[in-house]
């Protein structure tokens, strides 16, 4: 096992495996790098011959993969003959919060793990690394290596755990430069050398400096705990944006002021309508599962408090439209701009705009959006999913646009839930020439410019002033 990798394959074509496995191919030419995944629609996206079309949209990344498919990089739903052929195996599908049984909305739902434990255990007939790039619960390593062992025929498996630190938006820029690579492994010599062997493929453009090796049990937490820090971060700020509100405070300024020290640093200070994507909430949540899970209450109610500040600062965010709008929006127009969850990305995982816009629904408005990368589909779908009221009933009341002035026509108000950098160049005169009056804006994230709206006739809500 200790020579160097040339077959790697990725189970899962998701947000973490698409990207990752296309930088690793483009580094790498000399590993042929296959990425599997049971979804036919999603692969043949991958595979489309204008790699505009891909699945994943992130600044870059067509490009990456234009350079790399079909030279080493591959993607294809033979998912056991692409483990068959592999020395390395990475495990990148989605874990979901369990919507049913123990652990409910807390615990992750490790399903699909498990299912590709036990499809890598029935067609190995070589030895493999399985590295694990999906965040996962602490321990769930040791799942795997039992599967793995118990049922595998005289097959010798090592277990890896390298969480992806990588965020939407700036997945090719991070994954070219990552802050660290974080490696976490078996102390025993076989484990060692396995180790050695994934250091070994990052090191072909990663600086040696940035590879950190660790058991398997902290890469693990370190993930959990990277994530928690930053969305406690999110909340913190958040949480203060109200105290703003009523103090005549000016969150930006606070943040600016703040930010400064350099032991606080200026990063993610940024007040919001609240976080989303498919991380933050989960590894929190999932942290708080195995905390209460041990016992340990102030430890889970700690770091619960970061996802009731979020739910609060979502539903302030409707509450606040609400109130503005004369207490009542019934029948009435609100446009939403974006929804995705953060700019550059077509990704609406536990996006603020899906729970504001449900908040809305529930008071009988009409929601007009638009998101340059996000389809109608894909809003529908995130709203039915809630199952707050009838998949008919979403589409009756929700209209999606292409084109931000059509959506804002007529609409009472405007509600900003993404930073696009578009919504900066717009003719706000000819927006605001073409709604309800008085016309509201409730900027979500901080994006516009307040002083030049107000002059035109908006009325202007941001977050924290
Ligand atoms: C995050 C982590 O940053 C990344 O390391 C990990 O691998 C996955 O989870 P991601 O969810 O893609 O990445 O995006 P991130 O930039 O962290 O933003 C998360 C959410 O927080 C977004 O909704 C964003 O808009 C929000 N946010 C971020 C704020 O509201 N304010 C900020 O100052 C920063
Ligand atoms: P992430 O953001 O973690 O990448 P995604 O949901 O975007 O998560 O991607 C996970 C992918 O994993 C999905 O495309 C899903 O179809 C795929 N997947 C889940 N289970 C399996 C499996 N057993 N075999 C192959 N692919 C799988």
């Amino acid at each position: 096992m200790n020579k160097a990798i040339t077959k790697i394959c990725c189970i899962g074509a998701g947000y973490v495996g698409g990207p990752t496995m296309a930088v690793i191919a483009q580094k790498c030419p000399h590993i042929k790098v296959t990425v599997v995944d049971l979804n036919q629609a999603r692969i043949d996206a991958w595979n489309d011959p204008n790699t505009e079309n891909i699945p994943v949209y992130e600044p870059g990344l067509a490009e990456v993969v234009a350079e790399a498919r079909g030279r080493n990089l591959f993607f294809s739903t033979q998912v056991d003959e692409a483990i068959a052929d592999a020395e390395m195996i990475f495990i990148s599908v989605n874990t979901p919060t369990k919507t049913y049984g123990t652990g409910k909305g807390m615990a992750a739902d490790l399903k699909y793990i498990e299912l590709c434990a036990r499809q890598i255990a029935r067609v190995s007939k070589t030895d493999k690394i399985v590295v694990e790039k999906s965040t996962l619960p602490v321990r769930t390593a040791e799942a795997v290596k039992s599967i793995l062992q118990n049922t595998g025929n005289n097959v010798q498996f090592q277990i890896l755990s390298n969480p992806e630190f990588l965020a939407e938006g700036t997945a090719v820029e991070d994954l070219h430069a990552p802050d660290r690579i974080l490696i976490g492994g078996d102390t025993t010599e076989e484990g060692q050398i396995a180790i050695q062997a994934l250091v070994d493929v990052y090191a072909n453009w990663v600086p040696k400096e940035r590879i950190l090796t660790t058991n398997l049990w902290s890469s693990e937490l370190s993930k959990l705990t990277a994530n928690a820090f930053l969305a406690q971060r999110v909340s913190s700020i958040n949480a203060l944006s109200e105290l703003c509100e009523h103090t005549g405070a000016d969150i930006s300024e606070v943040s600016r002021s703040i930010g400064t020290d350099s032991r606080i640093g200026p990063k993610f200070l940024n007040a919001s309508v609240g976080f989303g994507g498919s991380c933050f909430q989960k590894d929190i949540l999932n942290l708080v599962y195995i905390a209460r899970s041990y016992g340990l209450t102030q430890v889970a109610d700690y770091w619960e408090q970061v996802i009731i500040m979020n739910d609060h600062q979502k539903r302030r965010f409707a509450t606040k439209i609400v109130k503005t709008l004369y207490n009542t929006i019934s029948g009435k127009k609100i446009a939403f701009l974006g929804w995705a969850f953060k700019k550059d990305t077509n990704d609406t995982r536990e996006s603020a705009a899906i729970y504001v816009a449900d908040d809305l629904l529930n008071e009988q408005a009409t929601i007009a959006v638009y998101d340059p990368k996000v389809a109608e589909d894909q809003i529908l779908g995130d709203l039915n999913y809630l199952e707050t009221r009838k998949a008919e009933k979403n589409a009756e009341l929700v209209d999606v646009y292409e084109d931000a002035y059509a959506c804002c026509k007529g609409a009472h108000a405007i509600a900003v839930m993404t930073e696009w950098d578009e919504f900066k160049t717009y003719d706000w005169q000819r927006i605001y020439d073409n709604m309800i009056k008085p016309a509201f804006l409730f900027d979500g994230r901080n994006v516009v410019n307040k002083k030049a709206l107000t002059e035109i006739g908006f009325k202007v809500y941001s977050i924290g002033k």
